[in-house]
């Protein structure tokens, strides 16, 4: 009988605390053991939910890695630009981790990571959630059935909500490429670029290019009666579909825990962004909270609201994946063909259709819709992502372990191209050419 795996989660925020949650449910599986977090707030709320001893509480990753290896591995839920300096003290201190996406922030952290993995023997994992949502799970397996015959082109799309756009990457953690050094491509859709290159298998990547801008957030779209701030001087507060008292003035809004993470009181549910009361709204709204700005006053830096990448592959492969923020709905498209047949779906309705080319049939082809019923706002018991969330931590404990890793494995030396198409489409975008995919020809 397997003990559980000893964790310590680094850097207790929103992402890092849900991966935490497997241990609640499956404690033979996974048990929380210490936290390394710089706010005092946050480290005594995972200490109170995980009764941690005092002496596995540390103010930060780097105090952890000073006292040696502590446990079996490491949950790293820190920002972006900290995940590559953190892990690599975690790996040398002897830590396997568990590592958010993105994994690095550009082409020289992401080898160099790689490098001090292979150089401690140690295993790092990436929380490409999406792999392991039962949707493309089910059409990976499609794919290796073979019964799509030799796929040739992969449409991707990813819809990001007019909401979600603003309060990640306009009023949000991710406005400005400069300041949180990940732009729009790579913090939301470094996970859309993973699946392509999981989608295409074997299939070698060999060319890149992309177009994108900031369509709607640019200055000279601002509104001329507009003002600075929602609450404090726009009379088109009530009408603005951006407006903060339309998003963010009702109880249990969307995306509380950015929105309210600047609360930061000793009540560490607000910090977590759980419904603060109309007073405290106001104050911070028409106060420092820059989720009280007008969109149009933020600053962006050059970051994107769209972006279309095109793939080109060894064999005459093609794909394309089409970012496009601003959307009624978020949703994220997939169209694959193959030399037998398409599979079309829609993630969000988690439901997809197989066509079969079959010329007796009035259509000329038949068609068998795979519903994998998933409904509400796709969580589940495995958790958001549509059910990938939870089976992230339970594949860690079975890679760590040596156990044989699901096909969905995130494992780094398997997710590294999908963040090199990443950096590479950016460095197409910028310089207006096609870029190779070839590791030392950028
Ligand atoms: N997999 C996904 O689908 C998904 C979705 C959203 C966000 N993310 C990623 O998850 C990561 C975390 O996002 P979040 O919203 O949870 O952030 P967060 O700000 O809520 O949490 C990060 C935490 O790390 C702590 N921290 C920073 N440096 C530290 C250090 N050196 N030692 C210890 N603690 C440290 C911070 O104090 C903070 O509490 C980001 O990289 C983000 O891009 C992934």
């Amino acid at each position: 009988m397997n003990q559980p795996l000893k964790v310590i989660v680094v850097g207790a925020g929103n992402r890092a605390m849900i991966y935490a949650g497997y241990a609640k449910l499956h404690p033979e599986e996974m048990q929380i053991v210490g936290v390394a977090e710089l706010s005092p707030v946050r480290r005594k709320k995972a200490q109170e939910i995980y009764n941690i001893p005092d002496d596995m509480c540390f103010e930060s990753a780097e105090e952890l890695c000073q006292k040696g290896k502590l446990a079996d591995a490491v949950i790293n839920g820190t920002m972006d630009a900290d995940h590559v300096p953190t892990t690599k003290l975690l790996l040398r201190a002897g830590y396997d981790v568990l590592l958010e996406k993105p994994f690095c922030i550009n082409e020289e952290e992401m080898f160099d990571l790689a490098d001090v993995a292979k150089q401690t023997g140690r295993k790092v994992m990436i929380c490409h959630v999406l792999r392991y949502a039962p949707f493309y799970r089910t059409i990976k397996d499609t794919i290796l059935s073979g019964e799509l015959g030799d796929v040739y082109n992969i449409q991707l799309t990813e819809h990001v909500s007019y909401h979600h756009t603003v309060a990640a990457y306009v009023r949000g953690k991710w406005a400005s490429p400069i300041e949180c050094l990940a732009p729009m491509l790579l913090a939301k859709s470094c996970h859309d670029l993973d699946l392509l290159m999981w989608l295409m298998g074997d299939a070698k990547p060999v060319a890149i290019s992309s177009f994108g801008s900031d369509f709607t957030f640019t200055a000279d779209k601002k509104p001329k009666e507009a003002g600075t701030k929602c609450l404090l001087d726009c009379p088109l507060d009530k009408e603005c579909i951006h407006s903060a008292r339309r998003n963010y003035m009702v109880e249990n809004d969307r995306w509380a825990a950015y929105v309210w993470a600047s609360l930061e009181t000793e009540d560490a549910d607000v910090v977590n962004g759980l419904n603060p009361d109309m007073e405290t709204r106001v104050a911070s709204l028409t106060g420092d909270n820059p989720f009280g700005k007008c969109v149009w006053e933020c600053k962006r830096d050059g970051n994107v609201d769209h972006q279309s990448v095109l793939v080109n592959f060894e064999n005459g492969q093609t794909a394309t994946f089409n970012m496009i923020g601003g959307t009624a709905r978020g949703e994220r498209g997939v169209h694959i063909i193959g030399t037998k047949g398409e599979l079309v779906g829609v993630f969000n309705d988690s439901k997809f259709t197989i066509r079969k080319p079959m010329p007796e049939t009035e259509e000329g082809f038949t068609e068998q819709v795979i519903d994998l019923e998933i409904t509400g706002d796709m969580t589940g018991e495995h958790g958001g992502h549509g059910g990938g969330d939870l089976r992230v931590p339970e594949d860690f404990v079975k890679y760590v372990r040596g156990e044989e890793p699901s096909v969905s494995c995130t494992a780094l030396d398997q997710s590294v191209l999908g963040h090199l198409a990443v950096f590479r489409a950016e460095k197409a975008r910028k310089e207006n050419r096609v870029v190779s995919m070839e590791r030392d020809d950028k």
